[in-house]
């Protein structure tokens, strides 16, 4: 978008907010909240496919690894996140009667600490402001697929809890943005010589049909992703390590990859303008697409 464009309408679709269903264009908060004035909050992002929530459990978890990081109660149960879910994808299947049931959607949760006069301490015993959103998701289209994408390199200047899925995210915004100015997909982050993820996605380095990616310690978020690919290496008899990764081995790649809830695996066949490996997506990506795709589809929660 560029800077005189109007921005989009917000869309009509429902949303869930503190507890109540309402129209996503007149949920309010109030401007206390501390989601709004500190970023103090954390959320999630799961895929739903024909209406059917994908790999909900290990969000769930992640939900409260993040929320137990900020000191923050859960403020519902799994069972009562996925009661909001299948209400938001009901409804919008109903409201939009374009069968949401039949599509690609984004669960976006959030929790915030809550209400409170601005104090930079973890005040105890607020009311988390609970929300759910639910978008249409577009997913990687076959041109992306085919050719796989373009991405660029930049230092990580992030900070050093980046395992927390929290919803301070203006590093990662900054980083985008880099590849946003440069017309490419995402942008590959480097803590000095080491790897550690791009701005929205987990990043995967394919050597000698070995599949690597960094640890999960304090310098990433740990994908749902991260789980699943080392589920699908081992069903396809693939290697697979997490290590630290050099930017030379980076840079020598036969293949290099995406992950994320709305890039499913994605093939990036250029870096910073220089070809990755032969330049074209390679047999291991398309195996591993495959096998996500087999995974939706055996999906039942
Ligand atoms: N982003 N690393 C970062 C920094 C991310 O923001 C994400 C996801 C990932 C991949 O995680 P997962 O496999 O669970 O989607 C890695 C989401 C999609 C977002 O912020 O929109």
């Amino acid at each position: 978008m560029t800077l005189n464009s109007a921005p989009p309408a917000l869309p009509d679709t429902p949303c869930y907010l503190n507890g109540e269903f309402t129209a996503l264009k007149d949920a309010k908060i109030s401007v206390l909240d501390r989601g709004f004035i500190f970023g103090d909050g954390v959320y999630e992002v799961v895929p739903a496919y024909a209406g059917k929530l994908f790999r909900f459990e290990q969000h769930m978890a992640r939900l409260d690894r993040s929320l137990a990081e900020l000191r923050i109660d859960k403020p519902l149960t799994h069972a009562e996140w996925r009661e909001i879910a299948a209400k938001l994808i009901a409804d919008t299947a109903l409201s939009t009667g374009t069968g949401a049931k039949n599509g690609t959607q984004l669960i976006y949760i959030q929790v915030s600490r809550g209400v409170a006069m601005r104090d930079h301490a973890m005040l105890p015993g607020l009311t988390p402001t609970v929300f759910v959103m639910i978008n249409p998701m577009k997913l990687p289209g076959a041109e992306a697929r085919a050719q796989g994408v373009a991405c660029v390199t930049a230092d990580d200047f992030r900070w050093e809890k980046a395992h927390i899925k929290s919803t301070s995210l203006l590093g990662a915004v900054f980083s985008r943005q880099i590849s946003v100015d440069a017309g490419a997909v995402e942008t590959i982050m480097f803590r000095g010589e080491h790897l550690s993820e791009a701005s929205s996605s987990n990043v995967w380095v394919i050597k000698d049909g070995k599949v690597m990616g960094p640890p999960k310690d304090r310098l990433v978020l740990e994908g749902i992703r991260y789980g699943l690919m080392e589920e699908m290496c081992r069903a396809l008899g693939l290697g697979f390590e997490l290590r630290r990764i050099t930017r030379a081995e980076v840079l020598a790649a036969d293949e290099l990859l995406l992950s994320s809830a709305t890039k499913e695996v994605l093939p990036v066949t250029l870096l910073d303008g220089q070809p990755v490996g032969n330049g074209k997506p390679g047999p291991i990506y398309a195996s591993l697409y495959a096998a996500y795709q087999q995974a939706k589809l055996e999906q039942s929660s």
